[in-house]
């Protein structure tokens, strides 16, 4: 029989303060000083699995030296993502209000999943749904979720429009050959089988090809196939490329799909008037992907799904259950385990709302348009460089180039051989990160510029490395 005592698994109001105080100190230090350290850290599993693995302990130790050896051992252990000079994959640099906020969601422990369970959060989770449907430019009709990120939000998506389609058998997802590899596993994710997953060719500037897109979808009809989604790019991952959306709409309109875009990495370009250009047409889409851990600074996991018609999210996903008959709570309350995947909810809603009422929208505005601005910066570079060429157009804040002398001829494995050599180099010098893709099968170095202390000169330095690397690389070949 168990004493009434208990657990041994609280802490004094003194110790959690000095946990606490120390934690934060660690974490003011690092992001203050993160433009003095590298962009990349890592190590090899031998020597983390010695220094990190085995059984759990059964007695603990002081929760200093816990502390300690996760600063030291573990989260350095890291790509900086937030780094002024890591322009690698998709990068993010969260605020401080939004680290903050995670915190505070974790000691309040909150569980965004109903009215009744968490009627605060569940309120700001409305008004930033609310304002995505604004700078989205959707209907009063529209609504939607915070999620963990893109690849929540695709399944979730998907799952809507398999529902809105009927549900029929031998489903058919269309999107294009850039399309990210989130949206084919949420196509398998949603019950389409792998060889119904259509990679509609894309153009030379890397959009989807409209008329291939039709070709393929009467193809299928005429075997009995039935289409149920096309899921547009609005910011492709390789490229940046806005497949055209406006002719996306009335192709899919006219033919009854659901049309899906992906902004997980561009959406939050549209608080831009700038990005609201490149992405015209966006308003016209049954639903939209993005990811506020990425282009508006917020830790993660920060995505949102949007539908026009927000009805057909709780068509698939409003499920009652006995143990949740009381979460029926006043007029009006709605309950955002209704909407998506996810019944235990982190309070997503809370680190976005207290880094907007932090600094405001204006501040937003300016670090998304210098993404922007210096993206077409280096561009320029790029262009008047005689030794760098441009593989793709700069449509958002994604630069495709790589090393290749003006003028010259060089075969391609030449030029792959050279270039990634080049990524070595960078990788092992640490002042910047940044990672390659493949244009077609072509080799590209990738810089997504991102982050909101990135300045010109950071990435203007990067670009020097990058002709210097490539010189010496073409001078030892
Ligand atoms: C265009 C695009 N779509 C989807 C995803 C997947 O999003 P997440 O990593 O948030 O799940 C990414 C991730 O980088 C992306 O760039």
């Amino acid at each position: 029989m168990q004493d009434d005592k208990e657990s041994g698994l609280t802490m004094t109001p003194q110790e959690m303060r000095h946990l606490a105080t120390k934690a934060t100190e660690a974490l003011v230090d690092r992001i203050s000083g993160l433009d003095n350290a590298n962009a990349w850290d890592g190590e090899f599993h031998q020597v983390l699995g010695q220094q990190l693995g085995g059984q759990p302990p059964e007695t603990g130790q002081p929760a200093d030296k816990v502390l300690e050896l996760v600063l030291n051992k573990v989260l350095p252990n890291a790509a900086r993502l937030d780094h002024p000079r890591f322009f690698g994959f998709v990068p993010s640099s969260p605020t401080w209000p939004g680290i903050i906020a995670d915190f505070l969601a974790s000691g309040f422990n909150i569980n965004s999943c109903t009215w009744l369970v968490s009627s605060g959060t569940s309120q700001l989770e409305l008004t930033v749904v609310d304002w995505l449907r604004g700078w989205i430019g959707y209907p009063e009709t529209a609504g939607g979720l915070l999620t963990s990120g893109g690849s929540a939000a695709s399944v979730e998506a998907l799952a809507a429009a398999r529902e809105a389609m009927g549900h029929p058998n031998n489903p058919v997802v269309y999107m294009s050959d850039q399309s990210h590899s989130a949206l084919k596993r949420a196509a398998l994710v949603a019950g389409v089988r792998r060889e119904h997953i259509r990679l509609v060719p894309s153009d030379d500037d890397f959009r989807m090809d409209v008329t291939k897109l039709s070709e393929q979808v009467a193809k299928d009809r005429a075997t009995g196939l039935h289409p149920i989604a096309v899921c547009a790019n609005a910011g492709s991952s390789s490229t940046g490329s806005i497949d055209p959306l406006k002719a996306l709409s009335d192709y899919c309109t006219t033919e009854s799909i659901w049309l899906h875009v992906d902004a997980a990495y561009g959406g939050f370009a549209l608080i831009t008037n700038e990005g609201k250009q490149h992405l015209e047409g966006i308003q016209l889409a049954d639903s939209i992907g993005l990811d506020a851990h990425k282009w508006f600074f917020q830790p993660y996991e920060s995505g949102a799904l949007m539908v026009k018609d927000l009805q057909h999210l709780e068509n698939v996903f409003a499920m009652g259950h006995d143990v949740l008959q009381d979460t029926v709570w006043g007029a009006n309350h709605p309950n955002f385990a209704d909407r998506g995947l996810q019944l235990s909810r982190a309070a997503r809603a809370l680190k976005i709302w207290m880094s907007v009422q932090t600094f405001g929208m204006s501040k937003f505005r300016s670090a998304v348009q210098q993404g922007l601005d210096l993206a077409r910066r280096a561009e320029d570079y790029v262009q008047t460089s005689e030794i760098l060429e441009l593989m793709a157009p700069v449509e958002l804040s994604v630069l495709c180039f790589r090393v290749k002398p003006k003028g010259g001829r060089y075969d391609e494995s030449f030029l792959e051989k050279i270039n990634r050599e080049v990524l070595v180099r960078i990788f092992w010098n640490e002042l910047s990160f940044f990672s390659s893709t493949s244009l077609k099968g072509v080799f590209s170095l990738r810089m997504c510029i991102l982050n909101h202390p990135t300045t010109w000169e950071d990435v203007r330095r990067t670009l020097e490395l990058v002709t210097q690397f490539g010189r010496k690389a073409l001078a030892e070949s």
